[in-house]
């Protein structure tokens, strides 16, 4: 069975990945991760040593093909990155040379929602399927298009950046929009909402668990208002209340849009699943046709919180597919 390589380039973190295919899916032999570096330059440099060294400790055999999973804007048909907001200082950096050239394999580039829908498509919860959509609501909020058995990337590599759709008239900023579906369903998003939820609560006298005192409201990550909320603080909860109506909201808009069969979620919606999903149901209740929601699951990704550990090696196999 074919052995695979996987880059995933994050804002805070980079990973590379060796796995093999089996029968049942795919098998991760070995992974190296590190802080993203400043430049782009030192990090096609440390990815592509990381990789060698992956490489070594796993027996010394090559990967057939290599995928890279990064944040959008990018030109996957190019193998460029353009200027994606998570990654300052990046533009236009041709990220699959340096790997080509070094490994001696076909490299391909894709968005990581559109790699995580290839992952949840092929080992996952959308396996079998012609239509499926993913959608990452982890740091950013994008999707992932699979209609007709196939990625879809739109005329200039931008189909699925769900995250800019508007779910309020106003609200949370994500993707440079006040009430968009990024602004509310994303780590950011939440982490936003629940700073200026708490401000109002520590000035009513009435600071929420998750944050006792002013000078901590720094501190508050989705993360930590998510372990609130599980505890069972009311504020938190409601957090989660506002978050899982407007996460219903843009599910209807795809579910109306391109009737799939499956909507799988990602990182913050795995984990998160049992404070968000009534809230998010009902809503998606409300708005969507219910001849295209009769067709639809909404479910977690199969793959759970590490989907992303599986996006550049999805990558891989789809270049070696297609
Ligand atoms: C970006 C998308 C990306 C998503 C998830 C968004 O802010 O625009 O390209 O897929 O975040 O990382
Ligand atoms: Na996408």
């Amino acid at each position: 069975m074919r052995l695979l390589g996987g880059v995933d380039i994050g804002g805070t973190k980079c990973a590379v990945s060796i796995g093999r295919e089996t029968e049942a899916g795919i098998d991760i032999l070995g992974k190296i991760g590190f802080p993203t570096p400043a430049s782009p330059g030192e990090t096609m440099e440390r990815l592509g040593e990381a990789m060698a060294e992956l490489i070594d400790r796993t027996g010394g055999e090559g990967p057939e093909a290599i995928g890279i999973s990064c944040g959008g804007p990018l030109d996957s048909r190019a193998g460029f990155i353009l200027s994606p907001p998570n990654l300052p200082g990046w533009d236009r950096i041709d990220c699959v040379t340096p790997l080509r050239d070094r490994f001696d394999a076909p490299v391909a580039l894709q968005n990581d929602a559109n790699a995580c829908a290839l992952a949840e498509w092929k080992w996952g919860a959308g396996r079998g399927m012609n239509h499926m959509i993913f959608l990452t609501f982890g740091t950013g909020l994008g999707a992932g298009l699979i209609l007709n058995g196939r990625l879809y990337a739109g005329a200039s590599d931008m189909a699925g950046e769900a995250g800019h759709i508007r779910v309020a008239p106003d609200g949370p900023v994500g993707y440079g929009k006040a009430g968009s579906f990024e602004g509310f369903c994303s780590g950011g998003g939440i982490a936003r909402l629940a700073r200026a939820e708490a401000e109002a609560a520590i000035s009513r006298g009435q600071p929420p668990s998750f944050c006792p005192t002013l000078p901590s409201l720094d501190d508050i990550t989705a993360k930590s208002v998510g372990e609130a909320a599980v505890q069972g603080d009311p504020l938190a909860v409601r957090l989660f209340e506002t978050v899982g109506r407007k996460l219903g909201r843009g599910l209807a808009v795809l579910v109306d849009l391109l009737n799939p069969e499956a909507i799988v979620i990602g990182s913050i919606y795995a984990r998160q699943r049992a404070l968000l999903e009534p809230y998010a149901l009902e809503e998606l209740r409300k708005e969507a046709l219910p001849l295209s929601l009769e067709a639809c699951r909404i479910v977690p990704a199969a793959l759970g919180e590490s989907v992303g550990d599986y996006a550049g090696l999805s990558v891989a196999l789809n270049a070696l597919e297609s």
